[in-house]
């Protein structure tokens, strides 16, 4: 078990950004045809909470890349898991994340969409770590910006445990100890 130090983020601002960025998407892609694909599994939650702050149909999809394993620290190496099943050619494509860290799972998928002729492709986050980026990628939709702490909770796991925190917490991670 890992110790909870403290909230980061709480449950009342996360649902203001969530509105934020909800009222922002609807507002740019209103008219097209948008498809929302999750980046699994920490971005079950924010996903869940952000389709629905979108004030017209969308499609939904879901990913699963790995990157970290179980691991703390990022590897480099990702690989894809389970790919979506929506023919995504000719319509926009937003992927959704719970936290950009290097940024280099997005640079992946973004140049995967491109390959596969999606519109557009653009990327929203709820979390960013900037200090912590290798690959220089535009962030369409930027939730909050968050210091190099190892964090968990709305999505985000410490060896799997603590996705259904309802706030972003900082742990302890055993290196601190
Ligand atoms: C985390 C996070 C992002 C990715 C960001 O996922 O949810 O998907 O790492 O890292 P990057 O910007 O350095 O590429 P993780 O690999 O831990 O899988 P999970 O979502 O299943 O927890
Ligand atoms: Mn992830
Ligand atoms: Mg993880």
């Amino acid at each position: 078990m890992k110790e909870l130090r403290k909230v980061l983020v709480s449950k009342a601002q996360l649902e203001s950004r969530v509105k934020e960025l909800g009222a922002a998407i609807s507002r740019d892609y209103e008219g097209k045809e948008l498809v929302l694909i999750g980046i699994l599994k920490g971005a079950a939650v924010f996903m869940a909470d952000l389709m629905r702050e979108i004030t017209f149909p969308v499609a939904i999809d879901y990913m699963s890349v790995s990157s970290y394993g179980s691991s703390s620290t990022t590897s480099g190496v990702i690989t894809i898991k389970q790919d979506i099943n929506t023919d995504i050619r000719g319509k926009h494509v937003l992927l959704v994340e719970d936290l950009i860290d290097t940024g280099l799972t997005l640079q992946h998928l973004g140049q995967l969409f491109a390959l596969r002729e999606a519109a557009s492709v653009s990327i929203c986050t709820i979390l960013s770590k900037p200090s912590r980026r290798l690959a220089d990628i535009p962030i369409d939709y930027c939730g909050i910006e968050i210091p190099d702490e190892f964090v968990v909770g709305y999505g985000l796991d410490y060896a799997e445990q603590y996705r259904n925190l309802p706030e972003v917490w900082i742990v302890e991670t055993e290196e601190q100890q």
